[in-house]
């Protein structure tokens, strides 16, 4: 009868001290969670980040999109071997376009973009030259291709990433 009431109540503690756990561990994770969570989460995209204000963000995006538009031009001009409309188009995004991005934005841009972003215009230049003097369509192709890789290369490093409103 001893023996057996020992063993009842030893199961009683041991019921006890396993429910305590168990509310302990939902008291809990509550706590955790968020503690967690509050990191921020990594980002997907790895490229190093070119931190602009939004207005600068803008500028540089803009001048992406006239890439393409020229580019467009430029592929459509080809079948039909106008080679003037294809050194006209180009000569829009030549070295006289880079002046387009003012002086202290230009700063806040690493070497190597700047690098980049002078091999496009010069190609652009010679894409001009070349379209004029030989006004050979095969030849502008095989350039353009090659000016691509740089329009790759720089997608392949960075990202823009806007600062506060704060800082301008
Ligand atoms: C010196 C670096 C660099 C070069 C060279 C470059 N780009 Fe970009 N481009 C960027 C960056 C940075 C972004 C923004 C990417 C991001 O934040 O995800 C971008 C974005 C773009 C976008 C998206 C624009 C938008 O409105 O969202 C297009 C289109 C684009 N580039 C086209 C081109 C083309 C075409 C060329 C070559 C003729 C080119 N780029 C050359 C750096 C470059």
């Amino acid at each position: 009868m001893n023996k057996g009431s020992s063993l009842v109540r030893h199961s009683i503690r041991s019921l006890v001290l396993i429910a305590f756990g168990a509310l302990l561990a939902v008291t809990l994770a509550p706590v955790a969670g968020p503690a967690q969570s509050s990191l921020p989460p990594p980002g997907a995209d790895g490229r190093s980040a070119l931190v602009l204000s939004d207005a600068e963000r803008h500028l540089v995006l803009e001048e992406m999109r006239n890439f393409l538009a020229v580019l467009q031009t430029i592929s459509e001009a080809l079948p039909g071997e106008d080679m003037k409309s294809v050194a006209a188009a180009a000569r829009k995004m030549g070295s006289g376009a880079a002046n387009e991005i003012p002086p202290e934005t230009v700063a806040k841009l690493p070497d190597t973009f700047k690098q980049l972003a002078g091999a496009v215009h010069t190609s652009f230049d010679t894409i001009a030259l070349d379209a004029e003097s030989l006004g050979d369509p095969k030849h502008t192709m095989g350039q353009v291709g090659e000016m691509l890789g740089k329009c790759n290369a720089c997608h392949g490093i960075y990202q823009i990433a806007v600062q506060g409103p704060a800082a301008k």
